[in-house]
């Protein structure tokens, strides 16, 4: 087969054999964040290319080479959301969310587009599951995300992950960190790959975080920002780990996470999970209090998170976490190939569905023998067949396919109610 095009390099299908695991993926996620209280938030796709430029930030990567910007027909400028956190903020603002009861606590899953080169894990689309508060500037709200973003992982079965923390400070912490790197950097400027080279002029934080070789041997004796930041910062980040400790959270300091967005004060974390012995960031996040500001609104602190949807399904394929089972049809109705017996066959399927039972029938016009062997393939649980006799009685065998158990069955009126007791029984014993 030659189709005219295939799918995009770096993006995916979901097919539905893998559909049901991912679903089961997004409702755990779901339902933890509605125990801490995370309403669902949807923000469109597409939005104004000023918004990532201000607020993920134009030093950064993803701004700088990664979005997918065009031009729409009214000749402005838009962009596909890299990141689920700036579109959120714009979205509480714009709606006056920040004028109710505060904290606002905003959860959703988006699609992201970053053109970056794509390998194992790094996705051109991705979707991330994402949760944002808005309006605390307390360290128990970082606990609490730190706190929610664990049970996730740990109610996915998720084994074997690290929680790095850190503190990069205000920006006025900041300050003074920055010129320290960057006179320090300066001295091995040379031997700094060509993104740091730019990265010294513009963020010299981020060479921390990079993945080159060289990079990472200079950036081991670079100062810590841990060792710069203010009574204030620092102050707020002890409270986060008095909190972590009193609910036996294990995580590391990590002085290099710096984070790739350009929004981040105070804390910053990341869920690391290795896979085929990598490393893989499966949740990043942070603190960001001076983004609304900086996008036009109202000072409004905030933290949040992003899950990689690909990467925890990945680590859970990885470490052959068991999935709930699939769901599978409860009944096939076969028929003969008869036009009453087909009407019967799919009257009686519809009927079954009203009840909120998983039923099929044909729809091919297979004939019955391989009506069977469809009903086998698909693993329908009882097959049930209609012919001349079934219509005349108004009674017919229902099989369950495993045990090859046959039950007979009332198919006028009462046919779901016999059904629903058909099963009853089979529970009770
Ligand atoms: P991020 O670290 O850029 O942060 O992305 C969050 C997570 O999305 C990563 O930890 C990773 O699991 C996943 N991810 C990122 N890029 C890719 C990719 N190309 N392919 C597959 N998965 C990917 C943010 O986006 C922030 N908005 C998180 C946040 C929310 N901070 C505060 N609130």
């Amino acid at each position: 087969m030659k189709l005219i095009t295939n799918r995009i390099k770096g993006m995916q299908d979901l097919l539905p054999n893998d559909s049901d695991k991912w679903e089961n993926i997004e409702k755990v996620m779901k339902e933890e964040a509605g125990i801490y209280g995370f309403k669902l938030i949807r923000t469109p796709v597409l939005e104004h290319t000023e918004l990532f430029e201000r607020s993920v930030g134009d030093t950064s990567d993803v701004v700088q080479k990664e979005m997918y910007t065009f031009e729409d027909k009214g000749g402005r400028s838009v962009s596909l959301r890299p990141e689920g956190t700036a579109g959120a903020l714009r979205a509480v603002l714009e709606n006056g969310l920040h004028n109710g009861p505060l904290p606002v606590k905003v959860m959703y899953v988006s699609s992201c587009y970053r053109y970056e080169k794509p390998q194992s894990g790094r996705y051109r689309e991705f979707f991330q599951f994402g949760m944002e508060v808005f309006g605390s500037e307390s360290a128990t709200a970082d606990a609490e995300l730190v706190c929610v973003a664990s049970s996730i992982l740990k109610r996915l079965q998720i084994k074997n992950v690290r929680l790095e923390i850190n503190s990069i400070g205000c920006p006025q912490c900041r300050k003074e960190y920055n010129e320290t790197i960057k006179e320090y950097f300066k001295k091995y400027e040379n031997e700094l790959c060509e993104d740091c080279k730019n990265r010294l002029g513009r963020n010299p934080m981020r060479i921390m975080d990079c993945k080159n070789k060289t990079c990472g041997e200079i950036s081991k004796n670079a100062p810590i920002i841990t060792d710069y930041i203010c009574g204030e910062c620092s102050e707020h980040f002890e409270k986060l780990k008095k909190i972590l400790d009193s609910q036996n959270i294990e995580y590391k300091i990590n002085p290099k996470i710096v984070r790739g967005l350009d929004y981040y004060s105070k804390t910053v974390f990341e869920f690391i999970c290795d896979i085929d012995g990598a490393p893989l960031t499966i949740c990043g996040g942070g603190r960001y209090d001076g983004l609304s500001e900086i996008i036009g609104g109202p000072k409004l602190s905030a933290i949040g998170f992003g899950m990689g949807m690909e990467r925890i399904f990945a680590v859970m394929k990885a470490q052959n976490v068991e999935f709930p089972a699939e769901n599978l049809p409860k009944v096939f109705i076969a028929s003969l190939d008869d036009e009453i017996a087909r009407l019967k066959a799919f009257e009686l399927c519809e009927k079954l569905r009203k009840s909120a039972i998983y039923a099929g029938v044909d729809v091919m016009g297979r004939t019955l023998k391989a009506q069977m062997k469809f009903a086998d393939k698909i693993g329908a649980e009882y097959v049930l067949v209609i012919g001349e006799d079934e219509l005349k009685t108004n009674t017919a065998k229902i099989k369950e396919m495993k045990s090859g158990k046959e039950f007979t069955i009332n198919i006028g009126e009462n046919f779901v109610e016999d059904f629903m007791a058909l099963e009853l029984k089979k529970y009770m014993g």
